[in-house]
């Protein structure tokens, strides 16, 4: 028997300990997370090379398919990832020839500026330029968003209180995506960097009107929400790239939080932090979340297993670094610990390819439209550039 002495003498040592070895546990983790993230950034500018010699000068990378590069035109909404990807690269690297080749893929890219086809000129202009200028500060680049968040509000529809993502086709009359949310971030900045206010109120309204008419009560939201333009009203709630209508499609999931995420930045709307860390919530206690936290393509996806999709993996991984920002430690330690995992996750052979294999891509296993038979367990642009965006918040702000 211990006398209550001995007893008293354990806890206080035990007390003393616990700050120490959770100390040495942190300390650990954060070597850890370093070795990782320089390994893929080396491994990045190498594999990236071989990305560059599969892509002929006037395209842009798209994915690697039966052993063959598939490349794009720069009106293709993920033209302005691999120019993206190259700037992180650089600033993390400051390789000259990487930043070479970031300034020769703006300049084909550059034309897009005044792209109005659908509602990605934000992706494929703020991802790139976006990137350039922030590193360089050259006045240049920031001309060119300006310029796109001209051409991008021309989308916005007073009527439903929305940008429109895509234009009617045979099914759909006003289509707004989920992934629409991730555009106005270059709407957000323009006015916070001198341009006109209407920038910001357009994607004010945008959000608002998608909380309320793309959001259940659990927090998954619907891909498309089809709208009629004469009179406002919802015609209909749809499937788009996911299982069903009702069910939660991966990268729709992820792109809503990255999406407000990014608006309690620009705003300080409790509103939508709340919004982030609901859909944060859905997205990590969802019981088809397997273990190394890279989703299925859809998490009601008929048959689990299934594909995963990396993309939204590094997208959500990304954004839920970013949420950390915005909350007390506990919470923090929740998104930040389950981002690592998910960076794990997507640096082990698993997902990551071998030098000079997958195409130049670095991640493998992402999902376009999985019941489209269209890009399925392929590389994909935004997997790799959420993916050094998702390694470069860690290293920025949790090292
Ligand atoms: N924005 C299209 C997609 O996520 O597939």
């Amino acid at each position: 028997m211990k006398s209550t002495f001995e007893r008293l003498a354990t806890l206080v040592i035990v007390a003393l300990l616990l700050p120490l070895l959770s100390a040495a546990q942190a300390s650990s983790t954060k070597k850890q997370m370093a070795g990782l993230i320089d390994d893929n950034m080396q491994f990045a500018v190498k594999q990236y090379e071989v990305l560059k010699n599969n892509t002929p000068a006037d395209r842009m990378p798209r994915s690697f398919a039966n052993g063959k590069p598939v490349t794009s035109d720069t009106e293709w909404w993920c033209s302005g990832f691999y120019p993206g990807t190259l700037w992180y690269l650089y600033e993390y690297t400051k390789d000259a020839n990487v930043k070479a080749e970031a300034e020769k893929r703006l300049a084909i890219l550059e034309k897009e500026k005044r792209y109005t086809g659908n509602h990605d000129i934000g992706f494929m202009i703020f991802c790139s330029f976006g990137n350039a200028y922030r590193i360089t500060g050259d006045k240049k680049y920031k001309e060119v968003i300006d310029t796109a968040a001209v051409y991008q509000v021309t989308r916005y529809r007073p009527s439903i209180h929305s940008i429109q993502s895509w234009n009617k086709s045979k099914n759909l009359n006003c289509p707004v995506i989920i992934d629409n949310m991730m555009n106005l971030e270059q709407l957000l900045w323009v006015t916070q960097n001198g341009g006109s206010g209407k920038y910001k109120e357009i994607a004010l309204t945008h959000a608002n009107t998608t909380i309320k008419n793309h959001y259940r009560p659990d927090y998954s939201t619907f891909h498309i929400v089809d709208y009629n333009l004469d009179n406002g009203e919802i015609i209909k709630k749809v499937n788009g790239q996911g299982a069903h209508d009702t069910s939660a499609w991966s990268r729709g999931q992820a792109w809503g939080l990255y999406g407000f995420t990014m608006m309690y930045r620009f705003t300080k709307d409790q509103v939508y932090l709340n919004q982030a860390r609901q859909i944060a919530k859905f997205i990590l206690n969802h019981p088809n979340l397997p273990a190394d936290k890279i989703p299925y393509w859809d998490y009601n996806a008929p048959q689990i297993p299934t594909s995963r999709d990396a993309s939204a993996g590094a997208i959500a991984a990304s954004a839920l670094l970013e949420l950390g920002q915005y909350v007390n430690k506990a919470e923090r330690t929740t998104y930040v610990d389950a981002a690592a995992v998910m960076l794990q996750s997507l640096s082990s052979d698993a997902y990551r390819a071998k030098l000079g294999e997958n195409g130049g891509f670095l991640l493998k296993n992402s999902v376009g439209s999985f019941l489209a038979n269209s890009e399925v367990d392929v590389p994909l642009t935004y997997a790799d550039y959420y993916f050094l965006e998702g390694l470069l918040r860690y290293k920025k702000w949790y090292l």
